[in-house]
Order: structure tokens, then C-alpha cells, then sequence
């Protein structure tokens, strides 16, 4: 029965490109849509950009653009990563949209009238110079478990301690350094306490969809029951807090001026605005796809880290605001690289866009990937031997190899037909049924063991040739009986067969090199479908180089280390005096007076400063610099310094960094890290020249 199937996964942040992480969700989330779509289920797969939120407001601000403009620059480079690793989303859109705000506005007025909102007065952190209630990621200050200097306002990195932003020591803000006040305000609450509501969960998360499969992973399940609390009465679930105060760039809440959505009510909601999107531009009637009582399954793919808002937040939203709830949560862990873990802003040690820029494949990725992948919600390291090995030893040892193996005697002497001795029903069934079993481990997501069990076929097919021996026949063919001539026909026709099967099974995971198995060497006008593998191949085209191998030169190139930061230059103190220049040679440097206007951490960096200067420009240069040892961020906005103002712009790992502005350090920063930033003498104004 053919099933109708909407599929996303997690919503990326627009404020940062795709890092490897996003890419191997899609991928998980594209292996599973194509291979649905071999079977002939219909699937609308979609995707969007997440882009309301304090971080991109201020992002922008820091930038002296929009939101919006932020929000174009990363949504306008999405499609060279998503076509480039074959990710084929029918449409993707973005939560800063009119139907994103028809939706959410429904959804709230929906839940209000299920008397499940309430408002009540908080108190919160106000940053008194920026005229803003302060997120919790923007106030810092003491541990008051441990003491550690310059702590967020939720969690101590140093001792571990959690907290509200209230308990900490000689609060600030991150944004001016000011010292925050506590202001109450008026927030919107959706009563997740509410015993419907509860009960709902409880029954939601515990449950299973039509086809029985479980709405939640076994894992997930158990987390969820610990949120939800015991099953005595007494939930633990607290109301959720679903607005923010302007200034905000988010959604308003209808019917409450200044008031706007939190992100996190509508960005999930950006699946339906994406999905509606796609219907009215291919004629599809949305209301009908997701009637709460219809046939399509809806299925959500998203890491473990947002677990809560997906289990918990959005079903309950959907159920009370009268919509279809998910059918599925399928939830993945985190890739690391190295063993390294990876921030949110900055991505692993090897980005997406390189490896594609460096020429490497996007299938051997794919490829990696799934055979990494299980339906666990276990994390996956991606290791460089191990990359490699798998791709040359593997993908390309075991299964490219059997088509270039075989193709060329029935090429060269049987012009291309291939035939088989016995019975050939046997054959299609056997393949069949093993391409059953492989289809089977993709829907339930056992990408490795599927894996597995495909390069134990290769494994099968390459024995059975080698047993047989062919290239022996081969070489005395002139004087070889008419059986011989038949065996050695068979031998290269069931390798072929095995190989054609092998390739309907990676379709999903390598659709682009299994397309061209399809059209070049088995004369099909398409790519595969499941059913193709119990179909045998009556011909072959000579072959044709299929896939290249991975180059220990290509992995180091992807490795290699990201340009570091800037370090100030050094003063003497032991350091030996540089080479003489001439006036001339001094004169090609522009030192300029710079004003720096904002000043702040840049996350994941233990040395850099992000410095906005005026320059006497009109508009503002970003420079980043290695001074975050010395300098508190917020005691630098105001402060003049000196730009080195012609160095060509320098692109790093954070950004492009406009210049380079002078301190001075001792030659040897480990034992004395002491940095000094140079200051114009009072008097001298933004732009002014330093000769
Ligand atoms: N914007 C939210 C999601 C809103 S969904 C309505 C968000 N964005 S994100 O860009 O931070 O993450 C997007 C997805 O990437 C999430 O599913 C997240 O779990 C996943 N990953 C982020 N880092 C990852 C890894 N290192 N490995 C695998 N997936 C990871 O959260
Ligand atoms: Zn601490």
C-alpha cells in the first residue's frame, strides 16, 4: 500500500552556514526519503531556515545590517551544500515568512481558546544600556559555587554548577557590559501543567503510530518520563514561557503590543509554513495532506540536543491547537570529528563546503555516514583512517570493483548480452529477497548493518568470481568448448546480477553513482527502484570508470589546521630588533585612529576579541584580534586605538577580519601574557592618519 509520508529535519539556525553535523542529519533524513520513494510512497520532504531569536537580531546588529539581510546571506548559500551532498528537499523555506506568521498566530489564538495560555509578571535581567531584557547566554558573571570569573548566566563551565542568571556574582551583560537590573514584565505562559495536557504526553509519548511503530526511540521515551515526573499527579512539566519583549525579531503575538513569539513556539511551527508553501506551489491542498485524521505520517528528524521542544513542546501544540500530531521522532546523535565535539557556532574541525571545494566526493560521505549510523540515538565520530578505509577498501575494493571485474569479458566477448545457466526465477528471488531485507534496515533507520550486509554480499560475489576462476577461460577461449563458452558467460552474468542488485540497494545512499550504473551500464532511462533488484540484467555496456578513490593527500588537505588568529606583534624584551627599512617601506603601512564601537567574545575562541572600529569610514570594519587574555569586552567599547588600515582583509575561521589593531607583548606570551593595546593620546579623533 502506497503510504503518503511528510518528512523534515531540524530547522538550522540562520545565522551560521551548515557544518557537518546539519549534513549528516540530511543525509540521514535523504537516505531514509529516497529509499520511501523506491518503494513508491509519496514523500514531501522539507526543510527551512530557523531565523527569529535574539542572537540573530543582535548578530545583525553587530553587523550594522537587518535581520533579514542576515537571514538572505546564509539562506542564499544553502543550495551549493544541499545539492552538493544530494540532499534533495522539495522545498525549502523559512520561519521569517508570511505563512510561518498566518500559522503561529492561528496556532496561539487556538490554544488561548483552550483557555491554555496565561500571562503572568516575571522578573527578569534588563540591560539598562541596550534597552533589552537579557537572554541568559548574554549575562555573565561570577560562579557562586566555584567563584570562576566571567561565567554564563545558566551553568558554570569551570565546576559544572547549574543556576539561574539571579545567583550570579557581580552580574554584566555581555552586550555593553552593564550592570543589569531586575524588571518585571508581562510573559505568556502555555500551561503545560495543565492535567489535559499532561495526560496527553504521557499517553503521546508512550504511544505508537498507525503502523505501530513507537512514536519515540526507547531512549527518548525514558528521558521524556523523567520530564513528565512520576505518574503520581504531581507533574513536573512546568507552564512554558512562550514570549519576549521587544526588541525582538520573532513573530508578534497577536492582540499584545511588543509582545512577540519566542522562537522556539515558532520554529517548529516552520515545518507546516514550509510544507504549506510547497502545496500552494506544486497544487497540493495542504488542510487535506495534514488532516488530523488522515493517512500521512508525519516524521520529524532531529538531534538529541532538542529532544525536549520536539517530545514534549511540539505535540502538545500541535494536539491543543486542534492539528495532526507527528506520527514518528526520529532522533539521532551527534557526529564528532576526531573525538572532538563540536560548537554550535563554530562546527567541526573539517567543513562541509571544503570538502566539496577540494573535490572530494560527496558519496564517500554518504557513504561514511550510513555506515555509521544506526537507530540508536548514539553519537558517531568521524575518523580520517578510518574514512578512508572504508571508502577504498570497501565501497570501492568490494563493490565498484565487481562491475569492472566482470563487464569486461561479456564486452569483449559476448558483446555485452549476458545469459545464465539454471534457473534464473531462482536468481531474481534470491536478489529480491535480499534487497527486502536491506530496504527493510533503511526504513528502520539500521543504516550500518545494512551496510554490513551489503558488503557481505560484494563479499559472496567477488568469492564466487574468483572460484570460478573466469580469466583463465578467458585466455584459452578460442579453443574452449561450447560449455566452457557458457560458463564462463554465466559467471560473468551472475556477477553482473549481483551487482546490479548492489546497486539498487546503495540507491538511496549513493544516488548519484548508482544513476549512473542505471543509465550507463544497464541501459535503464532512470534511476533504480527497489524492484529492480529481482530483475536481471540481460545486458551490459562496456564499462566505465565509476568512482575515484579517496588520497591520504585529500585528507590532509581537509585537515589541514583552519588559518589561525592574529597575534598582536611582539615588543622587544629578549626579541632581537627587525631587519631596516626605508622611509618608503614605512610609508606603505596606513596606521589609522580607530574607535572601537562594540567589542565582543568570540565563541569558541580562547584569544580572539571581535572589534567593530570606526575608522572615519561612514560605515564600520570588523577586526578580530588576540587580545581576549588582557580585556574584558565590555571595557573597550569607547576606546581609541591604532588600525594597521591597508593589511589585506584576512579571511579566519570566525569571519574576515578587516585589518589588524596594534598591542604590545613580550616575545614570550607563555610566560608573560601580558598584552598592552595602544592607546592615541586624548585629542585624536576616528580616521586620523599616524605617521
Ligand atoms: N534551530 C534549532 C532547531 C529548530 S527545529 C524547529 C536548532 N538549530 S541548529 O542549527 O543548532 O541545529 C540543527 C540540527 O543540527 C539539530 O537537529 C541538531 O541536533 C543538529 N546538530 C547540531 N550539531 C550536531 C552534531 N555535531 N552532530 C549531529 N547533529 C547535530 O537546534
Ligand atoms: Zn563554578
Amino acid at each position: 500500500m502506497s503510504r503518503t509520508l511528510f518528512v523534515t529535519t531540524a530547522l538550522p539556525y540562520a545565522n551560521g552556514s551548515f557544518h557537518i553535523g546539519h549534513i549528516m542529519e540530511y543525509i540521514q533524513a535523504d537516505i531514509w526519503v529516497r529509499s520511501m520513494r523506491m518503494a513508491g510512497h509519496t514523500v514531501h520532504f522539507v526543510g527551512a531556515d530557523d531565523t527569529h531569536g535574539a542572537p540573530i537580531m543582535l548578530k545583525a546588529e553587530s553587523e550594522g545590517i537587518t535581520p533579514q539581510a542576515l537571514v538572505a546571506r546564509y539562506a542564499a548559500e544553502r543550495p551549493s551544500y544541499l545539492d552538493g551532498f544530494h540532499i534533495k528537499f522539495d522545498h525549502w523555506h523559512s520561519t521569517d515568512s508570511p505563512e510561518n506568521v498566518v500559522l503561529s498566530q492561528d496556532i496561539y489564538r487556538k490554544l488561548k481558546a483552550a483557555d491554555l495560555i496565561e500571562t503572568r509578571s516575571i522578573e527578569q535581567f534588563f540591560d539598562p544600556v541596550k534597552g533589552m531584557f537579557l537572554p541568559d547566554r548574554y549575562i555573565k558573571g561570577e560562579c557562586p559555587k566555584c567563584h570562576a570569573k566571567d561565567q554564563y548566566g545558566d551553568a558554570c563551565e569551570k565546576c559544572g554548577a547549574v543556576f539561574a542568571p539571579t545567583d550570579l556574582i557581580e552580574p554584566y551583560s555581555s552586550l555593553t557590559g552593564a550592570k543589569p537590573v531586575l524588571k518585571s514584565s508581562e510573559h505568556f505562559f502555555f500551561k503545560l501543567s495543565d492535567e489535559r495536557c499532561v495526560a496527553f504526553l504521557r499517553d503521546w509519548t508512550a504511544g505508537q503510530n498507525a503502523r505501530g511503530v513507537s512514536h519515540l526511540q526507547s531512549e527518548v521515551l525514558a528521558k521524556t518520563l523523567e520530564w513528565l515526573g512520576d505518574n503520581d499527579g504531581t507533574a513536573k512539566l512546568g507552564d512554558w514561557d512562550i514570549s519576549r519583549d521587544a526588541p525582538y525579531f520573532g513573530i508578534e503575538i497577536p492582540g499584545a503590543p511588543g509582545k512577540y513569539f519566542y522562537v522556539w513556539l515558532d520554529a517548529p511551527v516552520g515545518y507546516l509554513a514550509s510544507l504549506m508553501a510547497y502545496c500552494q506551489k506544486i497544487g497540493l491542498n495542504y488542510d487535506t495532506l495534514l488532516d488530523p485524521e488522515g493517512d500521512t505520517e508525519q516524521i520529524h528528524f532531529i538531534g538529541k540536543d532538542i529532544v525536549y521542544f520536539h517530545a514534549l513542546f511540539w505535540p502538545a501544540t500541535l494536539r491543543f491547537s486542534g492539528r495532526k500530531t507527528p506520527d514518528q521522532l526520529n532522533v539521532h546523535g551527534f557526529i564528532t570529528v576526531n573525538g572532538e565535539k563540536m560548537s554550535k557556532s563554530r562546527g567541526t574541525g573539517i567543513s562541509p563546503l571544503r570538502y566539496l571545494e577540494l573535490g572530494m566526493d560527496a558519496e564517500w560521505l554518504r557513504y561514511y555516514i550510513a555506515a555509521k549510523l544506526n537507530s540508536r540515538v548514539e553519537d558517531i565520530d568521524f575518523n580520517p583512517d578510518d574514512f578512508l578505509a572504508r571508502v577504498n577498501s570497501d565501497l570501492i575494493g568490494k563493490y565498484i570493483n565487481i562491475a569492472s571485474r566482470a563487464a569486461n569479458f561479456i564486452s569483449k566477448h559476448f558483446e555485452g548480452q549476458l545469459r545464465y545457466n539454471g534457473d534464473e526465477a531462482v536468481l531474481d528471488a534470491q536478489w529480491l529477497a535480499a534487497s527486502d531485507e536491506i530496504r527493510n534496515h533503511l526504513e528502520d533507520r539500521e543504516y550500518g548493518r545494512a551496510i554490513r550486509e551489503i558488503m557481505a554480499h560484494a563479499d559472496t560475489i567477488n568469492q564466487g568470481f574468483d572460484t570460478a576462476q573466469p580469466w583463465v577461460l578467458a585466455k584459452t577461449l578460442a579453443q574452449a568448448t561450447d560449455a566452457q563458452r557458457d560458463e564462463l558467460q554465466d559467471i560473468c552474468s551472475r556477477t553482473l546480477a549481483g551487482f546490479k542488485a548492489l546497486s539498487v540497494m546503495l540507491t538511496p545512499i549513493l544516488p548519484a553513482l548508482t544513476e549512473r550504473v542505471a543509465k550507463a551500464l544497464f541501459g535503464l532511462d532512470r534511476s533504480f527502484v527497489w524492484t529492480d533488484a529481482g530483475v536481471l540484467p540481460t545486458h551490459v555496456a562496456p564499462f566505465k570508470h565509476l568512482m575515484q578513490r579517496v588520497t591520504p593527500e585529500m585528507m590532509g588537505q581537509l585537515f589541514e589546521p583552519p588559518e589561525e588568529a592574529q597575534t598582536p606583534p611582539v615588543a622587544p624584551g629578549g626579541e632581537a630588533i627587525a631587519p631596516t627599512i626605508t622611509i618608503d617601506d614605512f610609508a606603505k603601512l596606513d596606521l589609522r585612529v580607530a574607535k572601537i564601537v562594540a567589542c565582543e567574545a568570540v565563541e569558541g575562541s580562547h584569544k580572539l576579541l571581535k572589534l567593530t572600529l570606526d575608522v572615519g569610514e561612514g560605515t564600520h570594519r570588523q577586526v578580530f584580534s588576540g587580545i581576549k587574555s588582557a580585556y574584558r569586552p565590555e571595557d573597550l567599547v569607547n576606546r581609541l586605538t591604532v588600525l594597521v588600515a591597508n593589511l589585506a582583509p584576512r579571511k579566519m575561521k570566525f569571519g574576515i577580519s578587516e585589518g589588524m589593531v596594534l598591542a604590545a607583548s613580550h616575545a614570550n606570551e607563555d610566560t608573560d601574557p601580558g598584552i598592552y593595546l595602544l592607546d592615541p593620546a586624548s585629542g585624536a579623533t576616528p580616521g586620523m592618519r599616524i605617521r
